[in-house]
């Protein structure tokens, strides 16, 4: 049975939320659930904007046949491949013959890849700045290459003054009932706005200042995400957020992350937080690896701009999950971030100067401080030395 809902007369949200998905891509956590959203335009034609992940088809489904109430559906706009929001298109296309697809020439290469040639007849490749009458609107289409996958594409409905940004502006959280931002409590959505930026898109500063200098002199009334609610009330502050995270420009706080086996490292880390706070920084993160997903920690190091690491040495190399956490933060190309770091060991320390290697080949943050190698526990000369990274990477951040 059918759950739509209206943005306003001519746009319906054909979408479906999931809350049984316990990893989206297989790799983040969505303890809120998430929404994929699919939009539906009623005009003298009908245009679908993008499909759903195969988890929710059936709901998707049910809400598109609905709201098109027996007539046809002459396209559907596919932004972006990712499967998330395209893996609904072949079947679709199957049980609706008369449609056509309007794409980017990249995304016509994909849905080649995906699903084979047999489509391509049914394709018509869109160019950046082409637009298209259907009727009382008018959509232009607007290309926004590497936000985060190359074919991407975004649609400005410059009648409604309203914006089809595919993941651009989206969040996880499920919906829960409401749609657009003015009907919901949106505090649940600002942080894994945040996270889902850092961890998906924040790779791509430079394509993202891009995309949103073209859309600097639109109108916008309503940014509608693939993800999360339809931005209303907000676009100043997502637009503003987007432009802010895109540019790398933090807050100064400090992330304090580390890896631990017994509770010795984790001492460590206390004791350099302590020093952070004594000499005056107000916020600080801590986060154990072994217990905190990495997207959380690379949510909040897009927040913060200083980052202290710490972790035990571990078959002559450096503690696992840490490094996880270091290389999923080399993939992002974070800049303008500072970076102190600590390690332990029991007979032989290696961990110290693996985080040192990452930061020299990959990271490239600025280093702060004077490491510290720690044996087996903390003495009075390792634990001066914990008060000293603390006090430097504070001192530092607070200018
Ligand atoms: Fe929501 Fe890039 O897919």
């Amino acid at each position: 049975m059918y759950c739509t809902r209206k943005i306003n007369d001519d746009y319906t949200w054909v979408g479906a939320d999931c809350r049984r998905l316990a990893m989206f891509e297989g790799v983040y956590d969505v303890p809120q659930g998430i929404s994929f959203n699919s939009y539906l335009l009623t005009d003298e034609k009908t245009v679908l904007f993008d499909t759903v992940d195969s988890a929710v088809r059936h709901t998707f489904r049910e809400n598109l046949t609905h709201a098109l109430a027996g007539r046809e559906l002459d396209y559907v706009v596919v932004h972006h491949m990712e499967p998330d929001h395209a893996a609904e298109l072949a079947d679709l296309l199957r049980d609706y013959p008369q449609t056509q697809v309007l794409c980017s020439a990249m995304a016509k290469t994909m849905i080649g890849q995906f699903f084979g040639p047999e489509l391509a007849g049914r394709i018509t490749v869109i160019k950046e700045g082409e637009t298209l009458s259907t009727g009382r609107h008018t959509l232009h289409f607007v290309a926004a290459p590497m936000v985060h996958w190359p074919e991407v594409m975004l649609t400005y409905d410059a009648t409604d003054k309203l914006l089809l940004s595919a993941d651009a502006f989206g969040c996880f959280g499920a919906l829960n009932g409401g749609l657009v931002d003015s009907q919901i409590n949106c505090d649940e959505f600002w942080l894994e706005m945040v996270r889902y930026y850092s961890n998906i898109v924040g790779k791509y500063g430079t394509p993202v200042q891009n995309a949103l200098k073209k859309l600097s002199g639109l109108q916008i009334n309503y940014i509608c995400s693939t993800h999360g609610p339809v931005w209303h009330e907000n676009i100043d502050r997502v637009v503003k957020l987007y432009d802010r995270m895109s540019r790398y420009e933090t807050d100064p706080g400090l992330v304090i992350c580390y890896g631990t086996m017994y509770g010795n490292t984790e001492r460590a880390a206390e004791v350099v937080a302590a020093a952070a706070s004594r000499a005056g920084l107000k916020d600080i993160v801590m986060y154990n690896v072994s217990k905190t997903h990495h997207s959380y920690i690379i949510r909040d190091v897009f927040r913060y701009r200083g980052l202290i690491v710490g972790a035990p040495t571990y078959n002559a190399g450096l503690y696992h999950e840490m490094e996880v956490l270091l290389s999923e933060l080399a993939g992002k190309d974070i800049k303008n971030h500072c970076m102190g770091w600590f390690g332990s060991y029991a007979w032989a320390g290696k961990a110290v100067a693996k985080i040192k290697e990452w930061n020299d080949t990959r990271l490239h943050y600025e280093a702060v401080g004077t490491p510290v190698e720690i044996r087996q526990s903390l003495d009075a000369s390792t634990h001066a030395a914990c008060e000293a990274l603390g006090r430097d990477m504070a001192r530092r951040l607070l200018g």
